[in-house]
């Protein structure tokens, strides 16, 4: 682990894309350890009861409750989105205006599964760009599994919102570059899964599975 990762790991504050009842969730339910605050993100009141329940489940084990909140992020939508000031009309999910300070001095932000359509994908690198472009320096980190099905645009087997999802991103070099130095860009690393142990078993990683560590440059302009 190099310095920059101890780092991350004893970051503060951590923004999690989670989606109820995955792994992912519980991995940003066990970061509260470290983190001073984390927030679990999806769209819509179901999931996002979802969520809830899960980290109430497990809050007798993981004694966290108090950092963990649950909101909606819905990437189709403008963020930051809009707070209401009158606590007392303020719904369930949404966002206070201290928690969107929150928000902005987040290191840390966790995805998984959520390449599988352009249109979404598009959504989710806008508002990635939102909100890795303020306030403090952010690392993404997003898993995937490429999912394959036979399109009918492409007329052929395709990895769903695969190609699109690598056209956002440039290696280091390439956002260095001088044609690019200039210009805002996502910069994405892949890792090794084989050089991550596997704790959890009864699952194949197969060849598709990939993670990738994402920064953004905000450019010279
Ligand atoms: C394939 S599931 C992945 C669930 C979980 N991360 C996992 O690994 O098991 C995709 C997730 O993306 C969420 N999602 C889809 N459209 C979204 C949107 N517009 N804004 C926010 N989340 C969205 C879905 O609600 C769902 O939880």
């Amino acid at each position: 682990m190099d310095l920059q990762q101890k780092r991350q790991l004893n970051a503060t504050r951590f923004l999690k894309e989670f989606f109820a009842l995955s792994l992912p969730g519980l991995a940003g339910m066990l970061l509260a350890h470290a983190a001073k605050t984390v927030f679990l993100t999806d769209h819509g009141d179901q999931i996002l009861e979802n969520c809830l329940k899960n980290v109430q489940l497990n809050s007798g084990v993981l004694n966290h409750q108090k950092v963990v909140y649950v909101r909606e992020l819905d990437w189709t939508h403008p963020w930051p989105p809009k707070v209401s000031s009158d606590l007392a009309t303020q719904e369930r999910f949404s966002w206070s205006s201290s928690e969107l300070e929150e928000v902005q001095k987040a290191s840390l932000l966790l995805a998984a599964d959520v390449i599988y359509s352009d249109d979404l994908t598009d959504a989710l690198f806008g508002i990635l760009e939102r909100i890795m472009s303020q306030g403090s320096e952010k690392v993404l980190y997003l898993a995937l599994e490429k999912r394959y099905n036979f399109s009918l645009d492409d007329l052929d087997v395709v990895a769903n919102g695969y190609l699109n999802f690598r056209s956002y991103l440039k290696d280091d070099s390439e956002c260095e570059g001088l044609e690019l130095g200039s210009l805002p860009c996502f910069m994405g690393k892949c890792i090794d899964v084989a050089e991550i142990p596997q704790y959890v078993g009864g699952y194949d990683r197969g060849d598709d599975v990939e993670l990738w560590e994402i920064r953004y440059s905000k450019g010279k302009l």
